[in-house]
């Protein structure tokens, strides 16, 4: 071999090497999920937030009526929105609050699909890693839960966005409550990635519905209110984009609340367990669709151009619905 061409040689592997590193640690994509739906198309899920209580706080009986529902609707999959297990996460991935207050707590037979979590500000106060782990999907396999992620279906894609890094509140005194911030720390650098992945996922997404869902609501008249930093930071990709609605928990209740602007809809479940009775400031506007304060669960059935989404109290009555098109919206 002569000179020239060891140093083609070298040169390319160089190449090669920049780029196995440039895909690993520069263009990391969201990680994405392919979810199968009913043969005819359509597709159903629950959302449930703010749940692990060991069965405590109507915990259980709204579990009772989720299994109801599920059955009813034939559901493929439960979303969490996050602060899945009170009051400081797991430990570690052999907590016992896994099984308490999940395995033992869901087992209605239609609820035995996967579970696709976010963390919430209480998982962030236990050992992140442990929701995180693989170990969880051993014990009980509905378990999947990631930071951010995708969820794929055939008309339908679901971005699940790790909104607890955005609060700028949980930074400020840290003596005060304590986060694991492993893996989030340096701070910028991680929401960068994440609005950039989220923003790139969702221009080009050609799914019919585009769903987004975090633990934070963007906008709630509940007891925790707007966060500021998902309508500075995150609201304006969401609106560009076409999303269809934005999914939260964080304020334990079920709220709808309609967006003037866009045909984003805002939507609240956390009343998983313990809720905040009596705990809001009213907002008489327009876009208030509905509130209440105790708790509950959320539904969605989705075709290619129709949208229903139910909340349902701890009694499983439906206590407020809106029918979404893709063509027309009107709130009932
Ligand atoms: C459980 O739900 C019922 C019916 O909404 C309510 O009256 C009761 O206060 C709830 N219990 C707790 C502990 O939240």
């Amino acid at each position: 071999m002569d000179g020239s061409c060891k140093h083609f040689i070298s040169l390319s592997l160089a190449w090669l090497a920049f780029f196995c590193l440039y895909f690993t640690f520069v263009s990391a994509e969201l990680q994405r999920f392919q979810q199968p739906v009913k043969a005819d198309g359509s597709l159903s899920f629950l959302v449930i937030g703010d749940w692990g209580r060991k069965g405590a706080y109507n915990q259980s009986e709204v579990a009772l009526q989720m299994g109801k529902v599920g059955e009813k609707l034939s559901i493929d999959f439960v979303v969490s929105t996050g602060d899945n297990f009170y009051d400081k996460g797991l430990a570690s991935p052999d907590d016992p609050d896994f099984k308490d207050s999940f395995t033992e707590i869901y087992t209605a037979n239609s609820l035995q699909k996967h579970w696709y979590s976010v963390l919430g500000n209480h998982d962030y106060r236990g050992n992140v890693r442990a929701q995180l782990s693989p170990i969880l999907r051993r014990i009980d396999s509905r378990w999947l839960c990631l930071r951010s992620f995708i969820v794929n279906t055939e008309m339908a894609e679901l971005f699940f966005i790790d909104t607890t890094p955005f609060v700028d509140e949980y930074f400020r005194n840290p003596k005060h409550q304590k986060f694991d911030w492993r893996g989030v720390i340096p701070r910028k650098k991680y929401l960068r990635r994440v609005l950039k992945d989220v923003e790139s996922a969702l221009r080009e997404s050609v799914a019919n519905w585009k769903i987004v869902i975090g633990h934070h609501p963007i906008r709630s008249m509940g007891h925790h209110g707007d966060t500021k930093e998902l309508i500075m930071q995150l609201l304006p990709k969401l609106e560009a984009n076409n999303v269809d609605m934005y999914i939260n928990g964080h304020d334990h209740c079920l709220e709808h609340i309609s967006s003037i602007t866009s045909p984003l809809q805002f939507l609240t479940s956390g009343g998983g367990s313990k809720a905040w009775k009596g705990d809001f400031h009213y907002l008489d506007r327009d876009e208030m669709k509905f509130y209440y304060d105790g708790q509950g669960f959320m539904s969605v059935e989705l075709t290619q151009t129709n949208g229903r989404i139910a909340f349902h109290d701890v009694l499983g009555k439906v206590l407020h619905s809106l029918d979404l098109s893709k063509q027309l919206y009107t709130a009932m």
